[in-house]
């Protein structure tokens, strides 16, 4: 076990460390670990960090790698990008969230190393009410039902941590990166264009900083469990694109509601309202609002 450590000689694993989470991990958890990390189609080259190329439609792959370096931690923040893609390929979907999970899960059982799981709202229904950790879960959409296969099999492994998040955003790392929310609508109001978004479409987003800063407290404290980390906001799209033209003094008129339906999308959305009140507790970080992720987006450097 992980015992109140600061982590300085163990060796952590990020998987999916070109992502957006799994960037972020990789820059904050170095300062205290040895860092190696995984990408698939987007090289990244962070500073005495190791990087592997992985494909986790292969579990042979992840699990090799595991026997090569026998990290003390690894994080497992690694997914195909979006909930509709995940309805349309769904062969693919259960096999890299579901199957190399649980390959994963038993080796890193076996090695006696953590498993940090990064999981989704989208594990509950929509149902106009807030979500606990301890909630009974019931997806609507294949993403969501892959990602609670997911969170079983990490179970299997006692030494885990289940971080269940929504719309995650902050600057992009790097130029690859999928961009968030507030990025993409940012660079539509630079170029003057409407922007329709979904008045239907619920969510909690959460800034990238605290989601990381929390996984790094709740590694550092030893927990084990489930936790919710997601911001304290819950709005719509419209509300929410609205909100960033705003802060950044951009025309707000160019922002336009739609209904999702005549978008004829695979996946159906959740709308989950997932609570945070046990993260902030037990690591006393502060899960920001999204007027304070805006402005902490808007003074930080990119
Ligand atoms: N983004 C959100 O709003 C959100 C909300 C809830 C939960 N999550 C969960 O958070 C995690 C990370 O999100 P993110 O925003 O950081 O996503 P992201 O920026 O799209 O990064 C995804 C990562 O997964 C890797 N990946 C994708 N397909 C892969 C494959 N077949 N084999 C190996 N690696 C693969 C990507 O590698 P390459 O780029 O190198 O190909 C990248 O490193 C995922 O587990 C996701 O389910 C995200």
């Amino acid at each position: 076990m992980v015992s109140q450590n600061k982590g300085e000689n163990l060796h952590c694993l990020i998987i999916g460390g070109s992502g957006l989470v799994g960037y972020t991990l990789v820059e904050k958890l170095k300062e205290n670990y040895k860092i190696a990390l995984t990408y698939c189609n987007h090289q990244v080259d962070i500073d005495n960090t190791n990087g592997y190329k992985i494909n986790l439609e292969n579990h042979a792959h992840i699990t090799s790698l595991l026997d090569k370096i026998k990290p003390s931690i690894v994080c497992h923040v690694a997914a195909p990008p979006s909930v509709d893609t995940h309805e349309t390929e769904k062969e693919k979907s259960y096999s890299i969230n579901v199957e190399t999970t649980r390959a994963i899960a038993e080796k890193t059982k076996k090695m006696n190393s953590k498993l940090v799981y990064l999981s989704t709202s989208n594990v509950f229904p929509p149902v106009k009410r807030i979500f606990q950790e301890d909630d009974i879960p019931a997806p609507i959409n294949f993403y969501g039902a892959c990602k609670l296969g997911g969170e079983l099999a990490v179970a299997k492994n006692p030494n885990h941590l289940i971080i269940r998040t929504d719309q995650i955003y902050g600057w992009n790392k790097t130029r690859q990166q999928k961009k968030s929310f507030v990025v993409s609508t940012l660079d539509k109001l630079e170029s003057d264009q409407i922007i329709e978004v979904c008045e239907d479409w619920y969510n909690r987003p959460t800034y990238v900083e605290d989601l990381v800063s929390s996984i790094k407290r709740l590694i550092e404290l030893d927990k084990v469990g489930t936790y919710h980390a997601t911001g304290s906001t819950y709005l719509n799209r419209l509300e929410w694109a609205k909100k960033i033209a705003m802060k950044f003094e951009m025309d707000d008129s160019l922002v336009k509601g739609i209904n999702s339906g005549i978008l004829h999308l695979p996946a159906i959305r959740a709308n989950v309202n997932l609570g945070n009140t046990k993260i902030q507790k037990e690591t006393k970080i502060k899960m920001r609002t999204i007027e304070e992720g805006l402005n902490a987006m808007k003074n930080e450097k990119h």
